[in-house]
């Protein structure tokens, strides 16, 4: 008994237990799949204990397979939560003690501040965005007001409401042809190219209109802007401190091959296009990118991360596309490859992601 080895100490502490939400509501289901078996691989171990919780495309919760490789992207394609993907959830509560939820969502129900508002009100801790930054960054029409609103320079487009397609169908062709043409037609409220269709004459309007309303009744017209697409990361600021910029990237598409930069290239093929982190730019152009990112991101008023997606024109000029507040996160996507490209690798990200939200109150701030 005199010599046995003291007993170790009582483990007071426990891991910080992260409930993952993926899949979901909207269009970018399989890619939310995806991104949480990136995340499900790199997440500290040591540090977090993670709760996997697949949503069904019906909004179902389920507690499901922790195993990433079930959701990751294979050659039979993005993966899907089904009922039968775990057990089925009925509240918040079942989730048992989680002491941060990371939103892996995108698109609307997600992204949207829906999610959000749900996790305020059950006084959650939560990575990104809070409500408002959330649906201000999922509704093109309102991002644009708002980065107008601040100042930020943003590119001419029409939008045109449910009521004004179905009823003066006439006037919104006068208005859309106020627009340099070609045009990109746009749902309001998507993501991942989704219902983005680029339209060279106005022949072509009405289908790509109908496209994007497959989407969201909401459509905007926007006057395509000639120019490199430019993708900035931005981080929330610790302990108060202001938000960060990464270097800023590029997607490279080979227009002759893919009319832009569309679902398919962005999740599935990919082969007409590229991502280089850094972008080759000249300093000062480098720089302006990330003011801006850092002015579009302070403008919404975003938390925790959001990707800033840009074009630089020709001339040097830089013009906001728009605000990402849940922006593609798996190991290969942009924002984590322009995190890794400055100094922070993926696992750190995620670490980074989730004090920022340990570090935030829950309410208003
Ligand atoms: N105004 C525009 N001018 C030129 N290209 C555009 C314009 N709007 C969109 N695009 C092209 O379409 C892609 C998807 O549009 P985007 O507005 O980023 O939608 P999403 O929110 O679905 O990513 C862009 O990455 C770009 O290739
Ligand atoms: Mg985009």
């Amino acid at each position: 008994m005199s010599d046995a080895s003291p007993e170790p100490p009582v483990q007071h502490s426990r891991k910080v237990r992260v409930a993952l939400l993926f899949g979901g509501r909207s269009g970018e289901h399989g890619v939310s799949a995806a991104t949480a078996a990136g995340v499900m691989k790199a997440i500290d171990q040591d540090k977090y204990d993670v709760v996997p919780v697949g949503i069904t495309r019906e909004g179902q919760w389920v507690l499901t397979s922790g195993d990433a490789s079930r959701w990751e992207l294979t050659a039979g394609g993005l993966a899907e939560v089904t009922p039968e993907s775990g057990k089925e959830l009925v509240g918040l509560p079942d989730l048992g003690e989680v002491d941060v939820v990371f939103p892996l969502l995108h698109g609307p129900f997600g992204e949207d501040g829906t999610v959000q508002g749900m996790l305020e009100v059950a006084g959650m801790r939560y990575v990104g965005a809070g409500v408002l930054a959330s649906a201000v960054g999922m509704d093109k029409q309102y991002m644009k007001l708002v980065f107008a609103g601040h100042g930020l320079p943003v590119g001419p487009y029409v939008v045109v409401q449910p009521r004004e397609w179905e009823q003066h169908r006439a006037e919104v062709v006068d208005r859309v042809l106020e627009l340099k043409f070609p045009v990109f037609v746009k749902p309001a409220r998507a993501g991942s190219s989704l219902g983005v269709t680029r339209v060279d004459d106005v022949g072509a309007l009405a289908d790509a209109i109908e496209e994007a309303r497959f989407h969201d009744p909401k459509v905007l017209v926007e006057q395509g802007i000639e120019g490199r697409e430019i993708e900035c990361a931005v981080l929330g600021g610790r302990a108060g401190g202001p938000p960060r910029a990464s270097v800023a990237g590029e997607v490279v598409v080979d227009h002759e091959a893919a009319a832009f930069y569309d679902f398919e290239e962005k999740y599935l093929s990919g082969s007409h296009s590229r991502t280089e982190a850094p972008a080759d730019l000249p300093d000062e152009v480098g720089e302006r990118v990330r003011e801006l990112a850092i002015r579009a991101f302070e403008a919404v008023g975003a938390e925790g991360l959001s990707r800033v997606d840009v074009f630089v024109t020709p001339e040097g000029e830089v013009v906001l596309n728009e605000i990402n507040t849940m922006p593609g996160f798996t190991p290969i996507s942009m924002y984590p490859k322009l995190w890794a490209a400055s100094g922070l690798p993926y696992s750190e990200l995620i670490d980074e992601l989730i004090q920022l939200a340990l570090e935030r109150p829950t309410g208003l701030r």
